[in-house]
C-alpha cells in the first residue's frame, strides 16, 4: 500500500506521576525516532500525544493529598510535558483528555455507539460508601481475609499471607477512603460486547498480522482471542472523568480505557483541521506506539470500538516493547525504584542523547531488559564517545592540520579500492537504517549507524594520513593522498549527522553546526552523498561532541536509587494507605495464555517440598542454591529469588515445586526443578505454598 500520511501516536501517560526512562525506552523514544525519520524523508506525518487524566487512581490522590483531581492532573500535566520536551521528544501536539475538545469528541464517540445499539446495559450490585457517596473499586476496599483473618485484606488481595481476593470473600468489607463499614448498591452500566467482535479481530489480526506484527504483540493478541472475549463495562461510577452523555445517567462517566484511546482523536482535532484525512481516509498508515502492558487495549478493545464506530482507519501496526528493569529489579512507583525523567535531565544538563543513545541501544525490543548506570557509563564512554564521538573528532582535528581547516577535494580520478569501498559502505549504511527504521528494529537501526563510523574509524587508521605527513616535503608528495582521504571521512561524517539525526537529534544539529550546513542537509535522500560538503568549504574548529561519564556519577546514582527505595518503604510501613499508593496505576491486565488439554498439564510433574537450606550463589545477585526435601529425595533447586528473599527466612518453607523440569546449570551448579511464585504488579514474589503442611513428596494437582 502506498501511504499518503503517517498518523503516529505514542500512549499518553497517567498525569498522576512522572515519567521515568522506562516509558521513554518502551514508548516514546522509538515514536520519536520513527517520527523524525518519516519527517526526514518528507513525509507528511503526525505525531500525537498527551496526558490521560482520567481513571480512580487519580481520583484517590486527590483525597489524599486534599487537593483537586484537575490540581493533581495539572501538576504533573507540566512535568511530563516538560520532560518530554527536555529529551527531544517531538510531538507535534501534548494534548490533555481534560480538555473540552475531548470531551465533546469522547462524548460523541459513546453516543454513536449508543444510538446504534452497540452497548449492553446491566445492572449490578457494588460496593459503596455512603459516607464518601462512591462507588469503590477493588483495591479500595479493606476487610478480614478468610485465609488468614489479616484484617487489613484488600479487595483484591491479601499481603499477609499472599491469596488472590474478591471483595465479596472479605469478611467485613470497609471502605479505604472513609474507613466506614460498606452497602451494597444496585448500578448500571453499559457494556461493549467484545465478544460480537471476535470474528472480525480474529480475521483482522490472527490472519492479517501474523508475519507483520512483532511476535509479542501478536501472541498476545492471539491469546486473548483464542481464550475467548467477554463484555466490558465501558462506564464507571465516579465523579471524575467525561460524563456519560445520557439522561439520568448523572454520577457515571466513561471508562478510563474508553475515554483515553479517542483522546488521539481529539488531539488530532486539536491539531489540525485536516484532522479527519488521517483518521478516515485509508492511505493512512496508523502506528501506535505503547508498553506491553497496553497491547490489549490498542489491538483488541479499541479497534472493535473504532470498527463498531465505523468510518476509521486501523492501525497498521502496534509496536509494542517489553520493560526496562532497573539495576535487576523491575522498576516500582510506589517504591520509587524508577530513574525519573526530569531527574535525569537536572542531573545531567545537555546530555539527552547520552540518554537516548542508551535507552534506544538497549531498548527491550523483544524481551525485557536491565539498565544500569554501569552499563549506561559503559555505553556512552566506549560505544558513542569512543567510536563515534572519536571519528568525528578525528577528521576534523586531521582536517584542520593536513588541510588548513578547509574541505579538501576529492581528485576522483586517484581514489583506490580502499576509498571505493568507503564509499559503497556510505551507500550501504543508508538502505540498512532506513530498513531497519521502517520495520521498527530501532537498536539495530542505530547499531549500523555507529557501525558506519567504526569503518570510518578503520578507514582513517588504515590510511594514516599524519604519517604521510610527517615533514613538510613528505606533506608536499603525499598532499593528494591526504586530500582524498580527509574528503571522504568528512563526506562520511556529514553521512553521520543524517542518519543519526533520528535517534540523537541533538548531535546531529551539534554536527551540522560544526560543518556549518543548515539543517536542511539532514534530510534523508541526502544520504548516501559523498558530496555533501563543498570542496574549500571552511569548517568550525574541533570539538569534542559527548563527555566522558565519570564513575563518581554512576556511584552518585546508584546511591540515589538505593535511598530513593528507602525512604519510599519506609514511606508505605508509616502509612497505612500503602495499598492506594500501590494502586497509584490501574493495574495492568495479564494476558491470560492460550488454553491447553488436560494431558498438557499432566504432563508436569508438581510435588510439595520443603526448603532444608538455602544459600547465596557466589557472584550471582539474583541466585540462591536451595536444598529442598522432596520426600524421597533431596533436591538441588537454583532459584532467582535472592533479590526477594535472605536465606534465613525460606528455611522451613513448604513450597510447590515443578519436579520434572529438565536439568539445567547455572552459574556451574546443576538445578533440579523449579520453585512456583506468584508474582504482583509491583514486583513482589509469594511462594505457591501449601496451606497446611502437606507430606513431601505428595502431588499437586
Ligand atoms: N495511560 C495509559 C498508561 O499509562 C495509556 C493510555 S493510552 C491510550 O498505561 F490510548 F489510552 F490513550
Ligand atoms: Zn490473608
Amino acid at each position: 500500500m502506498d501511504y499518503k500520511r503517517h498518523l503516529v501516536t505514542a500512549a499518553l501517560p497517567y498525569a498522576n506521576g512522572p515519567v521515568h526512562i522506562g516509558h521513554l525506552a518502551g514508548c516514546y523514544l522509538p515514536a520519536d525516532i520513527y517520527v523524525r525519520y518519516q519527517r526526514a524523508q518528507k513525509r507528511d506525518v503526525k505525531f500525537i500525544c498527551g496526558s490521560d487524566e482520567h481513571g480512580v487512581p487519580i481520583t484517590i490522590r486527590a483525597m489524599r493529598e486534599g487537593v483537586t483531581p484537575q490540581d493533581v492532573v495539572d501538576k504533573y500535566n507540566t512535568i511530563i510535558k516538560d520532560s518530554f520536551a527536555g529529551m527531544g521528544i517531538s510531538f507535534d501536539i501534548y494534548s490533555r483528555t481534560s480538555n473540552k475538545i475531548h470531551q465533546e469528541t469522547s462524548q460523541a464517540f459513546f453516543k454513536k455507539l449508543y444510538d446504534d445499539g452497540a452497548f449492553e446495559e446491566r445492572e449490578s450490585e457494588q460496593y459503596y460508601d455512603a459516607e464518601k457517596d462512591v462507588f469503590l473499586a477493588d483495591r479500595y476496599i479493606i476487610g478480614t481475609c478468610p485465609n488468614c483473618a489479616n484484617p487489613n485484606a484488600y479487595g483484591d488481595q491479601c499481603e499477609k499471607c499472599g491469596s488472590t481476593l474478591s471483595p465479596e470473600q472479605l469478611i467485613e468489607p470497609r471502605s479505604a477512603l472513609s474507613n466506614s463499614p460498606l452497602v451494597k448498591k444496585a448500578t448500571t452500566h453499559w457494556y461493549f460486547p467484545l465478544n460480537k467482535y471476535e470474528d472480525f479481530l480474529k480475521e483482522w489480526i490472527v490472519e492479517g498480522k501474523k508475519d507483520e506484527w512483532k511476535s509479542n504483540v501478536y501472541g498476545q493478541c492471539k491469546s486473548w482471542l483464542d481464550s475467548g472475549l467477554q463484555p466490558r463495562a465501558m462506564t464507571r461510577d465516579s465523579s471524575w472523568g467525561v460524563p456519560v452523555p445520557l439522561p439520568g445517567a448523572k454520577g457515571k462517566v466513561l471508562y478510563v480505557w474508553f475515554d483515553a484511546p479517542i483522546g488521539y482523536i481529539s488531539a488530532t482535532k486539536e491539531l489540525t483541521a485536516q484532522w479527519s484525512d488521517y483518521w478516515c481516509k485509508e492511505d493512512t498508515k496508523l502506528v501506535h506506539f505503547i508498553g506491553k502492558d497496553n497491547i490489549v487495549f490498542h489491538c483488541i478493545i479499541f479497534p472493535a470500538m473504532l470498527k463498531a464506530h465505523g468510518g476509521f482507519v486501523l492501525p497498521e501496526n502496534v509496536p509494542a516493547n517489553e520493560f526496562l528493569n532497573i539495576e535487576g529489579e523491575k522498576v516500582s512507583t510506589s517504591r520509587n525504584w524508577a530513574v525519573w525523567v526530569d531527574e535525569y535531565i537536572k542531573d545531567f544538563p545537555d546530555q539527552q542523547d547520552a540518554l537516548r543513545y542508551v535507552l534506544c541501544a538497549n531498548a527491550p525490543e523483544s524481551k525485557d531488559n536491565d539498565f544500569t548506570w554501569k552499563d549506561f557509563q559503559d555505553r556512552v564512554n566506549n560505544e558513542l564517545s569512543a567510536v563515534l564521538g572519536n571519528f568525528e573528532n578525528r577528521a576534523f582535528v586531521l582536517m584542520h592540520k593536513l588541510c588548513k581547516g578547509r574541505v579538501p577535494a576529492l581528485h576522483a580520478d586517484e581514489i583506490n579500492d580502499m576509498d571505493k569501498a568507503l564509499m559503497a559502505d556510505i551507500r550501504d549504511a543508508k538502505t540498512k537504517v532506513e530498513n531497519a527504521i521502517e520495520s521498527y528494529k530501532f537498536r539495530e537501526g542505530l547499531a549500523e549507524v555507529i557501525d558506519l563510523a567504526r569503518k570510518g574509524n578503520k578507514y582513517l587508521q588504515d590510511n594514516a594520513p599524519w604519517s604521510l605527513a610527517k615533514t613538510p616535503e613528505l606533506q608536499e608528495a603525499n598532499q593528494k593522498r591526504i586530500d582524498i582521504c580527509m574528503h571522504l571521512c568528512l563526506q562520511l561524517t556529514a553521512n553521520l549527522a543524517i542518519l543519526l539525526n533520528p535517534f540523537l537529534p541533538f548531535t546531529a544539529g551539534k554536527m551540522c553546526k560544526k560543518m556549518k550546513v543548515v539543517e536542511r542537509m539532514l534530510e534523508w535522500e541526502n544520504a548516501g552523498r559523498i558530496d555533501l560538503l563543498k570542496v574549500n568549504y571552511p569548517l568550525l574548529p574541533p570539538e569534542l561532541l559527548f563527555r566522558k561519564i565519570e564513575d563518581e556519577e554512576v556511584a552518585t546514582q546508584v546511591q540515589k536509587l538505593q535511598d530513593n527505595l528507602k525512604k519510599a518503604t519506609q514511606a508505605i510501613v508509616e502509612n497505612s494507605t500503602a495499598a492506594a499508593v500501590k494502586a497509584e496505576q490501574e493495574t495492568p491486565l495479564a494476558a491470560p495464555k492460550a488454553t491447553i488439554t488436560f494431558d498438557d498439564f499432566a504432563k508436569i510433574d508438581l510435588r510439595v517440598g520443603t526448603i532444608l537450606k538455602a544459600e547465596k550463589v557466589e557472584k550471582a545477585d539474583k541466585l540462591l542454591k536451595l536444598e529442598v526435601d522432596m520426600g524421597t529425595e533431596v533436591r538441588t533447586i537454583v532459584s532467582g529469588i535472592a533479590m526477594h528473599f535472605s536465606p534465613e527466612e525460606i528455611i522451613g518453607k513448604q513450597v510447590s515445586v515443578v519436579a520434572n523440569l529438565a536439568p539445567r546449570k547455572m552459574r556451574g551448579i546443576e538445578s533440579n526443578g523449579m520453585i512456583l511464585m506468584a508474582q504482583n504488579a509491583d514486583g513482589k514474589l509469594i511462594f505457591v505454598s501449601p496451606l497446611a503442611t502437606a507430606d513431601n513428596g505428595s502431588e499437586v494437582k
